[in-house]
């Protein structure tokens, strides 16, 4: 048996186009900043795609270039300054910083209302709690890409590979607040692949390419693949070998067009949310 593909290409698709139709019954444009310190080759690539997925759906973004030397201090002005204008609802700071900006002392200067990244502890701490809050975006998109699968999550054996807070921590916690029995595996764990075969389901969230091999996954197994790496030779590959674990999945996210589209286009639902909800309109 081959595993059924999650596309999440066509699922992003959708979503954008739900979130078009929001926004045109709305009298508003929502605002959204994105700011990009330095000139990291694959931020620019993001924050470009970010730009304009926000563009197509009726979000007005602009992003801010700073230099790769800016301090610190000049950050946190700037974004002193966009928490304080009102006519901006989503700010995000584009990871990674250079290594004289501390990416915690930005994180936590964005006001969580605007926090459309979901990284602020006043939201990491509500997702935590199981409580409504903005949700980090990969995460988000996890969520919906396992909800259009119709797999129960209540009572499955959900495994998390990787403990990252911009992925491994948050979905760890939307899965226990959807009564999965989470367990997250990370580089300290004893047996990975043992960890990994007992799993209903594995998000693999590492950064290694092709680390989880077809005899980790248990038969039928839903696998969510995260990671974006460059192989050997040079092609695109996530954090799961493809080839291998198709055959004995019951689903699996491609590499590229699994994880990655959801990503934005859960960004451009959080900006809308943050917009609705500083307005006081949800
Ligand atoms: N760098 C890699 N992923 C992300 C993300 O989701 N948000 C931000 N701000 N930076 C990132």
């Amino acid at each position: 048996m081959t595993a059924r593909i999650i596309d999440g290409k066509a699922i992003a698709a959708e979503l954008r186009t739900s979130l078009t139709a929001r926004l045109a019954g709305l009298s508003f444009r929502p605002r959204l900043i994105v700011v990009l310190v330095g000139d990291d080759p694959a931020s620019a690539v993001y924050v470009r795609n970010k730009d304009r997925a926000a563009r197509e759906v009726g979000i007005e973004p602009e992003t801010i270039r700073l230099p790769a030397d800016t301090d610190q201090a000049t950050v946190l002005a700037l974004i002193a300054r966009l928490n304080g204008d009102d006519s901006v609802d989503g700010i995000l700071v584009q990871l990674p910083l250079p290594p004289q900006v501390r990416p915690r002392a930005v994180i936590e200067a964005i006001d969580p209302a605007k926090d459309v990244d979901g990284f602020h502890p006043l939201n990491t701490g509500r997702l935590v709690d199981g409580e409504a809050g903005i949700v980090p975006c990969t995460p988000a998109g996890i969520m919906k890409l396992l909800a259009s699968t119709g797999m129960a999550l209540a009572g499955a054996r959900a495994v998390v590979l990787g403990r990252s807070t911009i992925v491994g921590r948050p979905v760890a916690a939307l899965l226990l607040a959807a009564d999965a029995t989470v367990t997250i595996v990370h580089s300290k764990t004893r047996d990975i692949a043992q960890e990994c075969r007992r799993a209903d389901l594995l998000i693999a969230a590492v950064g290694r390419a092709e680390l989880v091999r077809g005899d980790w996954i248990a038969p039928g197994a839903t696998i969510i693949d995260v990671g974006v790496n460059r192989s050997t030779n040079g092609a695109l590959v996530g954090d799961v070998c493809f080839p291998e674990c198709v055959q004995t999945a019951g689903a699996i996210t491609p590499v590229p067009g699994g994880v990655g589209p959801m990503t934005i286009a859960c960004l451009l639902e959080n900006t809308i949310s943050a917009a609705v909800t500083r307005r006081g309109l949800d």
